[in-house]
């Protein structure tokens, strides 16, 4: 809990720390205790993404986190999904990307072209990942899509657990498909999300929660 709910500047973890993934058909872990997971889930929040700053996962750590949200459940094999990260510069290219394919739109201004441009440079660093579904008689889309869904958060959970903030945003870019393609995406692909990074320069306070009392039932 100490590193996920912290602000203050901190110094990165080695992404060395991370223990090596299964060799194929080693023993893998199908249940571990962890009070550490569970208050992590207790008590994560989203951090706003201008609240996010330096320092953020460096490239190596960044890899390690797409490692580890690959693990995601994935019906079939397929691995449904991809993920394009944003570090330095490149957050400026793909911002410009995205303002070009606006920008000849009637009525745009020059706020909203400026908005695209700076969309990804709100946090040191982001990871768009992007739903790919693949043709297939085993795995639905719809598990697919959920698949990649899952990959955001528990690329965003890895993230806390290394002593990062961030959020998970989709955004207009999601909904636009002249964004999409401007951000390299095939037409039969999907931003599930694009997740911030960073480290929160304020305290994060609590938000309203949906009553799960009326949201669990027993069947
Ligand atoms: C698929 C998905 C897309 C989201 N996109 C946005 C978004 O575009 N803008 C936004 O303000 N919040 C968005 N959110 C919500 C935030 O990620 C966050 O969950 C919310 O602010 C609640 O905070 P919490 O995560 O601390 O509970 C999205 C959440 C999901 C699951």
């Amino acid at each position: 809990m100490r590193n996920a709910l912290r602000h203050e500047k901190r110094m990165p973890l080695p992404a060395s720390s991370i223990p090596p993934q299964p060799a194929l058909n080693e023993s893998a872990v199908a249940a571990a205790e962890s009070p550490e997971t569970l208050a992590l889930l207790a008590r994560r929040r989203s951090t706003k993404v201008m609240l996010l700053e330096e320092p953020a996962p460096a490239p190596a750590e960044i890899d390690a986190l797409v490692a580890l949200a690959a693990r995601v459940p994935d019906h079939g094999k397929l691995g449904p999904w991809r993920f394009v990260v944003m570090e330095g510069d490149a957050r400026a290219r793909a911002g410009a990307a995205i303002a070009r394919a606006i920008e000849n739109d009637p009525g745009v201004d020059e706020q909203r072209i400026a908005h695209a441009r700076g969309l990804f440079l709100r946090a040191p660093a982001c990871v768009m990942v992007v739903s790919s579904p693949v043709e297939s008689k085993k795995a639905p889309e719809w598990e697919q899509v959920l698949s990649a869904g899952a990959a955001c958060f528990s690329l965003l959970i890895a993230a806390h657990a290394m002593g990062y903030a961030g959020c998970w945003l989709t955004e207009w870019p999601a909904f636009d498909a002249r964004a999409r393609t401007a951000l390299g995406l095939a037409d039969h692909e999907r931003i599930a999300g694009v997740i911030y990074l960073g480290t929160a320069n304020a305290p994060v306070l609590e938000r309203e929660r949906a009553d799960i009392t009326t949201r669990i039932s027993r069947y």
